[in-house]
């Protein structure tokens, strides 16, 4: 598909919506995320967003319009408290979920009677939906599970050739989503933390609920909640700990893999050894955060690193919709400096055996870290039954490269583990390596899988994740 690039202005604002009225995609800026906007009240026309996002379509699409007072169009049951709500924060960075009206589709509310209502701030935003003249259903314009965009070069590296039109507009100013509001409980209620603090809308409501903070058998209600989110392709681990212990163990990190450390300003001068640093901006800034937070989740796949360290974020004001972002990336890993563990996997080659051992430790082990390494690596990727085997056990090491071992990774791991006696003997004493088998307590050796079909794989890797989950660290 050929995507119009459009720019700030009237001219190619109305000629976007023109592609709006016809039933087509159009990227547009908002104050807070990018948005995939496609005519509401058009259900083919909003299939197409979940196509070009690859969205589960159990995931309902906010409704954006231009003023408040249309909302009764579209939802039913608006209370005196809601209006009192969009007083204040109507246009800006709030949803709030009322009982939807007929005229909006299924596809738009995921099957749910109700939809989610937000006016944007953003000047070029309003000017676009006002041209539109129809409500535009918008999900953050990037592909499912990736950081929503916050920049014309995030939206175009996603969505160009997948939409019809993208708006070229200014940084996303807030730069986190909505927060988005169920107003049709007995007591309003967050479903998802966003740019409106709870601070804030208690303020006007008295009692605000977090639905996090609700017994964990209700049902989510933001279906989207549930999805991993936001993760760049490294591993993002939320390193708790003093700060000096964290630079430490950062920098013990850099010298056995990749790895990126996401430091407020505080913190950005602490010796991380190669780690690359990215600023969050100041402790004590919370704008500053949520601004830069999905640019630097990007900057992560841009960087290719394996590692992404982040520190601990408070839990209050727009802190807490960073928290939640960051946290959803992290997959809630989250580790601690002063007792965790770094494991290296040592085999021959590091395209079979260890690549597929530091994949299934990772997600086998919660207060711990692991990479590998090989005694004679020639550098490529791991193998493809490798891959294949490791995906059946939900382990992705599609973007694995062989790496060589050396002294310095050796000597900045708390524990080396090898597959056979014979590379165990290749590593010097003073590292004190162990087999896999050796360290919990078992006999055998992992024979290489090189060359074989995918039936040896799988049995390798059934054999590493059976040592892997016995490992007592
Ligand atoms: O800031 C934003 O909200 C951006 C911009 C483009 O407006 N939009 C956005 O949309 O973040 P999306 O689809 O990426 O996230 C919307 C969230 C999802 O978690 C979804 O499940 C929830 O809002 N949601 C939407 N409609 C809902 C409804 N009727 N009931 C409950 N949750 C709803
Ligand atoms: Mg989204």
């Amino acid at each position: 598909m050929e995507t119009r690039i459009f720019e700030n202005k009237i001219e190619d604002l109305k000629v976007a919506a023109e592609l709006i009225q016809k039933g087509e995609t159009v990227v547009f800026p908002t104050e807070t995320v990018y948005g995939l906007g496609a005519n509401a009240l058009d259900s083919l026309a909003v299939k197409k967003i979940f196509e070009a996002k690859g969205r589960p379509s159990d995931n309902p699409l906010i409704v954006h319009i231009a003023d408040f007072e249309d909302a009764e169009k579209f939802a039913k049951e608006i209370s005196p408290k809601a209006k009192l709500l969009a007083e204040k924060f109507c246009p800006g960075p709030l949803t709030m979920i009322f009982k939807k009206k007929e005229c909006i589709p299924n596809e738009v509310s995921a099957g749910l009677d109700t939809v989610g209502i937000r006016i944007p701030k953003d000047e070029t935003a309003r000017t676009f939906l006002k041209e539109c003249g129809v409500p535009v259903a918008a999900p953050s314009a990037n592909i499912s599970g990736k950081p929503s965009p916050t920049s014309f070069s995030h939206v175009f590296c996603d969505m160009n050739g997948k939409v019809s039109g993208i708006i070229k507009g200014e940084d996303s100013e807030v730069g986190v989503e909505s927060t988005v509001l169920d107003m049709t409980a007995d007591i309003p209620t967050i479903l998802r933390p966003g740019g409106v603090s709870r601070e804030e809308l208690k303020e006007i409501l008295g009692e605000v609920l977090i639905s996090s903070e609700l017994k964990k058998d209700d049902i989510p209600k933001a279906p989207g909640m549930k999805y991993k989110h936001y993760s760049p392709k490294g591993q993002v681990y939320i390193l708790k700990g003093e700060n000096e212990k964290r630079a430490e163990f950062i920098k013990r990190r850099s010298c056995v893999t990749s790895v990126a450390v996401v430091a407020f300003d505080e913190m950005v001068n602490a010796d991380f050894g190669d780690a690359k640093v990215l600023s969050i901006g100041s402790e004590k800034v919370a704008e500053d955060a949520a601004h830069r937070l999905f640019d630097i989740l990007r900057e992560c796949d841009d960087l290719g690193v394996k590692e992404i360290y982040a520190p601990e974020i408070p839990d209050d004001g727009l802190w807490r919709a960073v928290k939640n972002r960051l946290y959803k990336a992290a997959a809630a890993r989250i580790i601690n400096a002063e007792t965790a563990k770094s494991v290296l996997f040592v085999c021959t080659g590091n395209t079979c055996r260890s690549p597929m051992a530091e994949g299934i430790f990772n997600i086998s082990h919660k207060n711990a870290v692991s990479a590998s390494a090989g005694l004679f690596a020639g550098g490529g990727k791991a193998s493809e039954n490798a891959i294949r085997a490791a995906a059946e056990l939900g382990v992705d090491i599609k973007s694995h490269n062989s790496r060589q071992l050396t002294p310095r990774m050796l000597e900045n791991s708390d524990i080396i583990l090898a597959m056979t006696e014979s590379h165990k003997m290749s590593i010097p004493a003073e590292y004190n390596a162990r087999t896999i088998s050796e360290f919990v307590g078992v006999d055998g050796e992992i024979i290489d899988p090189y060359g074989g079909d995918i039936e040896v794989y799988r049995k390798c890797a059934g054999e590493l994740k059976e040592l892997i989950e016995k490992m007592d660290l």
